[in-house]
C-alpha cells in the first residue's frame, strides 16, 4: 500500500552558475505514491532541480530533504544508495549486450536493499526479468540486441534498468523526447502503470503527455515555482500563459 507522507522536500534551494541563478529559491514538497510533472519554458531550471535531487548539481543555500533525512549536496552515489534512481536523457543501455542481459546485469550489479516494488522476493533472476520486460513492452524482444532496438524501445528498456533497482523515488527528465505519437500514448501507459507503486517526478514538454499522466502539475519559471496544481488549473492560470509567451505556448510547450 502507498502511504501518503512527504518523500521528498526543496526548500528555498539556490544554484548559481557564475552568479546566474539558475534555481532561485525553489521549492518543491512530493509525496510518496505521487506521479509530479514538472513543467516550465526552456532553461527555467527544470533539469537543474533533477540535477540538485539526484547531487549532480551543488546548492548554495537551502535544504533537500529526502524520507525525512537531509541529502543537501550529499554525492551522487550516496544519494543514490538512499533509493533515488534517475533515467537520463542519453541512454545507457549496452548496445552490444540483448534485452535479457542487459536487465541481468542491472539485476545482479549493486542492489537488492531498497524496499521491494514489484514483490520480488523470492522470485529468480529469470521471472523476475521476464516480470519487467512484460511491464515495459519489451518481453518479445528480450533476445534481441539492444542496438536494433528502436528509439522508444530503448528507452523502455533505460526506464525498466531503473525500476529494477527498486528505488524510493525515479526521476526522469523528457522521457518522451524523439518518441513518435505511438511511443509516446504506449508510454503514458507504462507511467500509468508505474505510478501505482512508484513515486515519480517527470520533467516534459509535451502537455498531452503530462496531461494524460499527471496528478498535480508544478510549473516552474526563471528558477522559481510559479505555479502548482492540475493541469486544467495550470492551463487556466494568467501567470502560467504569460511565463509561456514567446515560447511556443502551454500546449506545446
Ligand atoms: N552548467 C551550467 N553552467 C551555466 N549555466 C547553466 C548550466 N546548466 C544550466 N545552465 C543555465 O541555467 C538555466 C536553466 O537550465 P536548465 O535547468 O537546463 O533548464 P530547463 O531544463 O528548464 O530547460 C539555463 O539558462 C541554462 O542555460
Ligand atoms: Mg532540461
Amino acid at each position: 500500500m502507498k502511504t501518503k507522507k512527504e518523500l521528498l522536500s526543496l526548500k528555498s534551494v539556490v544554484v548559481d552558475f557564475d552568479g546566474f541563478k539558475a534555481v532561485n529559491k525553489f521549492n518543491l514538497n512530493v509525496q510518496n505514491g505521487e506521479l509530479r510533472c514538472l513543467i516550465g519554458p526552456n532553461g527555467a531550471g527544470k533539469t537543474t532541480v533533477m540535477d540538485i535531487i539526484c547531487g549532480k548539481t551543488k546548492s548554495i543555500s537551502g535544504e533537500v530533504i529526502f524520507d525525512k533525512e537531509p541529502i543537501t549536496n550529499l554525492e551522487e552515489h550516496i544519494i543514490a544508495r538512499k533509493g533515488i534512481g534517475r533515467k537520463f536523457q542519453i541512454p545507457s543501455v549496452f548496445k552490444e549486450l540483448t534485452v535479457k542481459d542487459n536487465l541481468y546485469v542491472a539485476l545482479n550489479s549493486d542492489l537488492g536493499f531498497f524496499k521491494n516494488i514489484f514483490k520480488f522476493f523470492n522470485k529468480n533472476d529469470k521471472e523476475k526479468i521476464h516480470e519487467i520486460a512484460e511491464f515495459v513492452g519489451l518481453k518479445d524482444d528480450l533476445e534481441k540486441t539492444a542496438q536494433f532496438l528502436s528509439h522508444g524501445q530503448t528507452q523502455w528498456l533505460e526506464i525498466a534498468l531503473v525500476v529494477l533497482k527498486e528505488p524510493k523515488l525515479i526521476l526522469m527528465d523528457e522521457p518522451t523526447a524523439g518518441m513518435t505519437n505511438y511511443e509516446t500514448s504506449q508510454t503514458a501507459e507504462l507511467f500509468n502503470k508505474l505510478k501505482k507503486t512508484q513515486t515519480l517526478i517527470v520533467v516534459e514538454h509535451d502537455m498531452g503527455f503530462v496531461k494524460e499522466i499527471s496528478d498535480i502539475i508544478s510549473v516552474m519559471h526563471q528558477g522559481k515555482l510559479l505555479s502548482e496544481g492540475k493541469a486544467s488549473e495550470i492551463e487556466k492560470d494568467e501567470k502560467v500563459k504569460e511565463a509561456y509567451l514567446g515560447h511556443k505556448g502551454i500546449t506545446n510547450a
